[in-house]
């Protein structure tokens, strides 16, 4: 069944606690909580703070998208926050697979993310290596934009890769997520869907979320 990893960047932040029960209760299967440091892409959010306030009060994994330039220096922290998938994008480190072997030594899942101007080759060599991959299908920075459709060719050959290289990492697709645009992307080979506006600008979150799993089954 395919996972929904509600986005917490479109919650409201003055009851986060309860935005995140809300998604729990509606059958959510991850937290997705985007990190950025207003360099990488143009807007600041969440530190290793808010992970680890928000990590006693969900029994989901909190898959932590790293939207940071120099990932390496905030790894442990966000590690000891209580992260337990970290994704650092490709475009942001210099030596990606130091990266990647940092995030397992702390004894979390280690997840790599491509824009969607950037190829899948860029990150052939390191498919062996991770938990997920994540595929980018707006331009990161802000929650609420237009799904990315060129995106989709890129999860196929993802999926095709992962089967060709006999290896299990899961695939999670981000942007622009809804019960409209949720079916392509399963077909194309993703296993998680990110919804952040799909399902928090809705008032029933259960609702939402069986919505996009419910489309992702056609
Ligand atoms: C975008 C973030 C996404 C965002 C998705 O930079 O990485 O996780 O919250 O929001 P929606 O689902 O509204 O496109
Ligand atoms: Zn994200």
């Amino acid at each position: 069944m395919t996972k929904i990893a509600p986005s917490i960047l479109s919650a409201d932040f003055s009851k986060l606690g309860q935005e995140i029960k809300d998604v729990e209760q509606g059958g959510a299967d991850y937290i997705h909580v985007d990190v950025m440091d207003g360099n990488f892409v143009p807007n600041i959010t969440i530190g290793p703070l808010i992970v680890q306030a928000i990590k006693p009060i969900t029994r989901l994994p909190l898959d932590v998208h790293l939207m940071i330039e120099n990932p390496d220096n905030y790894i442990q922290a966000f590690a000891e926050a209580g992260a337990s998938i970290i994704t650092v994008h490709q475009e942001a480190t210099k030596h990606l697979h130091r990266t990647i072997q940092l995030i397992k030594s702390q004894n979390v899942k280690a997840g790599v993310v491509i824009n969607p101007a950037t190829p899948a080759y860029m990150i052939k060599e390191i498919l062996p290596e991770v938990d997920l991959v994540l595929l980018m299908t707006v331009n990161p920075g802000f929650g609420g934009q237009s799904f990315i459709s060129s995106v989709v060719p890129k999860i196929k050959q993802i999926a095709k890769w992962r089967g060709e290289l006999g290896l299990s990492f899961e695939i999670e697709i981000d942007g622009g997520v809804n019960k409209e645009t949720a079916s392509t992307c399963v077909e194309a080979g993703a296993d998680v869907l990110v919804a952040g506006s799909a399902v928090y600008n809705k008032s029933d979150r259960k609702q939402a979320i069986e919505a996009i799993r419910e489309a992702s089954r056609q």
